[in-house]
């Protein structure tokens, strides 16, 4: 199936013969192959009599030959959840740091118990494993800090109105345009591995399931962006900033995180499971810990849920 999408992914129509050949298949075993692909991974491939088959979208497939990294990542053709493969990595002992990325995933899993909507070769679905040793200290703020390298690898695409929201969504317009989800194992008071799991929608034009208003890189600069290229930029961001942390602690990174805040100022709620607070986003902590001036006193806040405390709310 992988050799088949990379011949179709140049967006050129391809005769079955000429399919046929490359693959070592019948022409009807070609078309099998094609009505496979359509139904199992969302493709749409156009049949056109006397010029062949071609994808109705074209693709630009992951190539990791053209991608700066500074650890080793795989790329998945398909997987459950990156964030659940680098966890299970982890737990049979592959050494840190490593990355995957997939193409799709099954079960791509978002914060809250979400799921993470992954279509196929469209978007960026990314995780990585490292391991951090030295307690809670040592991941204070960490997610904080990967919504920092996200949102800088986005706007390095020219994207400059991205930005975040505590602890780590990134909007652009009011709407999603990138998650973050850290989970852990090990001894998170000792040694403990984190899987840091980013995904990006990059080119996603339509999508059943999701539960808020999202939007997409294409959407922001109308047209295609080479996830490829995205990447190297992440890449990049990654290293520098997660190099800084473990080196400086988040306190190094709190400064530049509040100027990516689009909240910062602006009247909030934040639900916990057990209240809800309204006041406005004053700031964060050296620890990454949310600051609300609650009626003139301020108060630091470590989880819950932001939302944008509306004009006529009482
Ligand atoms: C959120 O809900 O905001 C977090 C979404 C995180 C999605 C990414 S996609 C790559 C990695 N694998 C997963 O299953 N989830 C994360």
């Amino acid at each position: 199936m992988q050799t088949l999408l990379k011949l179709l992914s140049d967006g050129s129509f391809h005769s079955g013969e000429e399919l046929g050949a490359a693959l070592g298949i019948s022409r009807s075993a070609v078309w099998k192959r094609l009505q496979n692909l359509e139904a199992e991974f969302g493709l749409p491939i156009q049949s056109v009599r006397g010029r062949g088959y071609r994808l109705a979208e074209s693709l630009i497939a992951i190539d990791f030959d053209r991608v700066y990294a500074p650890w080793p990542v795989d790329v998945l053709f398909s997987v459950d959840s990156t964030n659940a493969e680098v966890m299970r990595r982890l737990d049979a002992g592959v050494g840190t740091p490593f990355g995957i990325i997939a193409e799709r995933q099954t079960a791509g899993r978002g914060r809250r118990g979400r799921s993470w909507v992954s279509p196929f070769g469209t978007n960026l679905y990314y995780t990585l494993g490292i391991s951090v040793r030295g307690g809670p200290k040592e991941l204070e703020g960490l997610s904080l800090v990967v919504g920092l390298a996200v949102v800088r690898a986005i706007q390095s695409l020219g994207i400059a109105a991205a930005g975040l929201k505590w602890p780590n969504d990134v909007l652009l317009n009011g709407k999603k345009l990138a998650g973050i989800l850290l989970e852990l194992t090990g001894d998170p008071a000792d040694l403990c591995s984190v899987a840091i799991g980013i995904g990006i929608n990059v080119n996603m034009r339509s999508a059943d399931g999701i539960d808020q208003p999202w939007t997409s890189l294409r959407d922001a600069l109308g047209r295609p962006v080479d996830r490829n290229q995205l990447l190297t930029a992440l890449n990049k961001e990654l290293e520098w900033h997660l190099a800084r942390h473990r080196e400086q602690g988040f306190a190094a990174s709190q400064r530049e995180w509040e100027s990516f805040h689009l909240w910062q100022g602006r009247e909030v709620r934040l639900s916990t499971a057990a209240k809800t607070v309204v006041g406005r986003a004053v700031g964060i902590d050296e620890q990454g810990a949310l600051l609300l001036d609650v009626d003139g006193v301020e108060s630091r806040y470590s989880g819950g849920e932001l939302s944008l405390r509306l004009s006529d709310d009482s």
